[in-house]
C-alpha cells in the first residue's frame, strides 16, 4: 500500500487512544490525525493531553481507567461524540519494577489494574463497535514480568503480562471479525 492509499483508507476513520498523553500515545495520536482520522485522546491530566496534539479535530477525555466508572463513562461519551470506533489503541501503563523480596503488593495491584484489567474492560466494551467498522486493536505494552535475574526472582511492569492479554483477544493483524461463537 502506498503512502497516500494508507491516508485514504485512514482519513475519516475514528480512533480512541489511552495514554494519548505519554510518549508513545501521542505520537501515534499525532500521526493518526496527519492521515485525517478523528482521534478521541484519553489521559488522567488534562494538561498532558491539552498538550499532546492541536489543530487536528479531536476531543479530550480525561479519565482515570483504573476507576471503572470513568472508563464506562468515557466509551459512552467517545461514542456519543464519533458515532463509530475504527481503532482502538491501548498506550496507558505505568512501569515498575523490583526484586520480589522488595515488591510491594500495591504496586502489584496498580500494576494489574492499569496494564492488564482497564485495557481488558476497555476493550470489552468497544468491541461491539469495533467489530461493526471491522476495527483494529493495537496494544502498547511492556514484555517485562517476572523475570529471574541472577538467580534471583525480580518483578516487572506487569507481573501477567499485557502482551498475554494482546494475544487472547481476537485481533492480531486482521481486522476484527463479526463471529458468533
Ligand atoms: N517508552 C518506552 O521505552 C517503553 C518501552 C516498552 C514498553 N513501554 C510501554 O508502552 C506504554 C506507553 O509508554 P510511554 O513511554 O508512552 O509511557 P508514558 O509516557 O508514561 O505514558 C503513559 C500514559 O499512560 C497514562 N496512564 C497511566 N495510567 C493511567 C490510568 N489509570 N488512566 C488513564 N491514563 C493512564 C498516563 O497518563 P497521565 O500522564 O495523564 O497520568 C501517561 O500519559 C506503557 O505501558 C509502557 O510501559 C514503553
Amino acid at each position: 500500500m502506498t503512502d497516500d492509499e494508507l491516508t485514504a483508507s485512514l482519513s475519516g476513520c475514528t480512533a480512541l487512544v489511552t495514554g494519548a498523553g505519554g510518549g508513545i500515545g501521542r505520537a501515534i495520536s499525532v500521526a493518526l490525525a496527519r492521515r485525517g482520522v478523528l482521534v478521541g485522546l484519553v489521559g488522567r491530566r488534562r494538561s498532558t493531553l491539552l498538550r499532546a496534539m492541536s489543530g487536528a479535530e479531536h476531543q479530550l477525555f480525561v479519565t482515570d481507567l483504573a476507576a471503572d466508572s470513568q472508563l464506562r463513562q468515557t466509551t459512552r461519551s467517545f461514542l456519543r461524540h464519533f458515532r463509530r470506533l475504527d481503532i482502538l489503541v491501548h498506550s496507558n501503563g505505568i512501569y515498575a519494577s523490583a526484586p520480589l523480596e522488595r515488591s510491594r503488593v500495591r504496586d502489584f495491584d496498580r500494576l494489574w489494574t492499569s496494564n492488564v484489567r482497564s485495557p481488558f474492560l476497555l476493550t470489552q466494551l468497544l468491541l461491539p463497535d469495533l467489530r461493526a467498522c471491522s476495527g483494529q486493536i493495537v496494544f502498547v505494552n511492556s514484555s517485562v514480568r517476572i523475570v529471574f535475574v541472577n538467580s534471583s526472582v525480580r518483578t516487572g511492569s506487569v507481573p501477567v503480562s499485557g502482551s498475554s492479554l494482546r494475544r487472547s483477544m481476537p485481533c492480531g493483524r486482521s481486522p476484527i471479525r463479526s463471529e458468533q461463537s
